[in-house]
């Protein structure tokens, strides 16, 4: 037997309907449920209330862990921002890679948290790379999950990675990674920890490759435990590469031209 409604109860369902009519419910895009939850939507006002940005334009990437996309500041200069997603993230990966980095003595364990200290180690690492004049993003600023960079680009249009796009010059794109590496070791004491052809855009500009390395999130500090480790992995990824495209490269021989910058950076 159904059971009858009580006075209130009737009163709130009409109240209910009547709200639905007035904003039926929108269909809202994949990407607007998976990344712009209440708290992002806040974090976002505030970004553009602090000026880092003025408006978000559209997205460039829909990745596992973060959605990125083409902003404007006031000034009309191209941004990315970089959103982690605090709901359907999965973080199981980020402990080892925040555990051990003496930045981040006390690891938080609830998810979102994590996410907050994963952006700051992001922008925090973007800092540290740009002082010791690699390629990679400026960053400009972040809140809480959104990170805001500088947005590589060709014509307003994001910069292909190396793996879309490859390179003319074999040589000097390796010449640039290799630098890369040196200069985030042996200048910011860091290794990135996901160097890949995926992670790397390259931009043309006045008729040169400039490799732009992005991703850096997961870098770690030479005094990691696992760095040894991350920066084998890093090595490998790059011989491999390079070595697919008909420069041939092992790990250790990308490890011994790193080794040749050192004095370089000094
Ligand atoms: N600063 C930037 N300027 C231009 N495009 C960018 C920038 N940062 C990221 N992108 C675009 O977004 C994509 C994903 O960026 P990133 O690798 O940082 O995120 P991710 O979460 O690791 O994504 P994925 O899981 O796809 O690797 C890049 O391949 C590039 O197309
Ligand atoms: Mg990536």
């Amino acid at each position: 037997m159904q059971k009858r409604k009580t006075e209130p109860e009737k009163e709130f369902q009409e109240e209910r309907e009547k709200r639905i009519k007035r904003f039926p419910e929108k269909k809202t895009s994949k990407t607007f449920d998976d990344v712009f939850d209440q708290e992002t939507l806040n974090t976002i006002r505030r970004i553009a209330t602090a000026g880092l940005i003025d408006k978000l334009e559209y997205v460039v990437s829909t990745g596992k862990e973060a959605y990125v996309f083409r902003a404007m500041d006031k000034a009309g200069n191209f941004r990315a921002v970089k959103i982690f997603k605090t709901i359907t993230s999965k973080f199981h990966n980020m402990n080892q890679y925040l555990e051990g980095d003496k930045r981040f003595k006390n690891v938080p364990k609830e998810k979102k948290e994590i996410v907050k200290e994963w952006t700051k180690k992001e922008f925090k690492n973007l800092e540290k790379l740009s002082k010791a004049n690699t390629n990679v993003p400026f960053p400009v600023g972040f809140k809480e999950n959104v990170l805001v960079m500088e947005f590589i680009n060709e014509n307003g249009e994001a910069c292909k990675t190396l793996k879309e796009k490859g390179v003319k010059d074999l040589q000097d794109a390796y010449e640039q990674i290799t630098e890369f590496i040196a200069r985030a070791f042996y200048i910011s004491g860091l290794i990135h920890a996901d160097l890949s052809e995926y992670n790397i855009l390259v931009k043309e500009e006045k008729g040169k490759e400039k490799l732009f390395v992005i991703d850096v999130g997961q870098a770690v500090l030479k005094s990691h435990p696992k760095a040894e480790e991350f920066l084998k992995r890093d090595l490998k990824n790059i011989a491999l590469y390079f070595s697919k495209k008909g420069l041939e490269k092992t790990e250790e021989e990308v490890r011994k031209d790193v080794r040749k910058l050192k004095e370089k950076m000094a």
